[in-house]
């Protein structure tokens, strides 16, 4: 039996989460080994308990097999201090469980080619994987702050580093998965200017040597960025560091043209994750009923796949989603102009209808 905890968050969170646990009991009816236990994450955990990262939420997570996450935010919150804004708490499961090694496809389902806002010629059949390190680098660095220097000026520092070994098993990560998909690896760096990632393409050349299957190439981050909007189906997978993987994956999510369609995995070394849709809080259109809730559907997808090595459910979550997709159903974020749209919960009974 495996255990998922289930994080709601904040905006359109619960929202989203509560059509992706249909999904998974309907699962479980169907004989899925696994048990869902409930907790507070990011601004509804602080308005609970006074801390976006409860201590008994990170003891549920450390006991979980898996742990299923809508997104955390709003701007309610913008105003607290750094330590209790909600992104600390996803910040916070991140660092404590140690999840380095964070995968965002980004997939363009044929059925929305439209949606996009590049030429479809330029997008169609697009399937790239973003491998991003998650728990070092420029935000977790040391030393960080604002100091006041001697005249009296302020002055913002972070501090961007990386040890070879955190290099050497998101290096390790990005080509294990690249082995199960096209052979082609990038690794993304700015080595013309940054020491460290300098030494992030020394390690990445390292290890290169036990994958011979995989073909390396290194690019820099102002390069790949143009390269993702100019011919973005050169990349298979891209391994890259934290700050640069935030970036080139919002920039990769958009070339789908439907943010609301993409899942994530966050995993450790053992394979232990948490899933989590790409997109955030959206706190504009929280309550309304109208968000996307496909992207985290297709997270307990990954979850299946990567988590519990459950490749049969998986496979039949995606191909519920296509089959809904293809019946035409659109949420507002990938309705075409004039196309009628459905709302959350109507989308995710029409997966679970769809799942038969
Ligand atoms: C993401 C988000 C987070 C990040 C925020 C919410 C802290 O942008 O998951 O990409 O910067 O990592
Ligand atoms: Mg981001």
């Amino acid at each position: 039996m495996k255990k998922i905890l289930v994080l709601p968050g904040d905006g359109i969170g619960p929202e989203i989460v509560a059509e992706a646990v249909k999904v998974l009991e309907r699962l479980q009816a169907d004989g899925l080994d696994v048990e869902l236990e409930h907790g507070l994450v990011g601004g509804s955990a602080y308005d609970a308990k006074g801390h976006p990262l409860p201590e008994e939420t990170l003891v549920q997570a450390r006991a979980a097999d898996a742990i299923l996450l809508g997104a955390v935010g709003g701007p309610q919150y913008e105003t607290l201090e750094r330590p209790l804004r909600p992104e600390q708490g996803l910040l916070g499961l991140r660092s404590e469980l140690e999840l380095f090694s964070n995968l965002r496809p980004a997939i363009l389902y044929p059925q929305l080619a439209e949606a996009s806002t590049l030429k479809p010629e330029v997008v169609s059949g697009l399937d790239i994987m973003i491998v991003r390190e998650l728990t070092g680098g420029i935000y977790f660095g040391k030393p960080r702050g604002v100091r006041t220097l001697d005249n009296g000026e302020q002055e913002g520092f972070n501090t961007l580093v990386y040890r070879e070994s955190e290099i050497e098993r998101i290096g390790r990560s990005a080509f294990e998965i690249a082995q199960k998909r096209g052979r082609r690896l990038c690794s993304v760096d700015k080595a013309n200017v940054l020491e460290v990632t300098e030494l992030w393409r020394q390690v990445m050349l390292r290890i290169a040597k036990e994958y011979a299957d995989v073909e390396l190439t290194h690019m820099y981050v102002d390069n790949a960025a143009m390269q993702l909007v100019r011919a973005p189906k050169q990349f298979d997978v891209v391994v890259t560091s934290n700050m640069f993987g935030d970036i080139l994956s919002d920039a990769a999510a958009m070339l789908t043209g439907s943010i609301g369609m993409l899942p994530s995995a966050s995993l450790d070394a053992d394979g232990k994750g948490m899933y989590e849709p790409i997109h955030g809080s959206a706190p504009d259109i929280a309550g309304q009923g109208v968000a996307n809730p496909l992207a985290t559907i297709l997270s307990v997808a990954m979850m299946l796949r990567y988590s519990f090595g459950q490749s049969e459910p998986a496979d039949r979550i995606e191909s519920a989603v296509g089959r809904v997709l293809d019946q035409g159903l659109r949420t507002p974020d990938i309705a075409a102009e004039g196309q009628a749209t459905v709302g959350t919960v109507q989308m995710g009974d029409a997966v679970v209808a769809a799942l038969a």
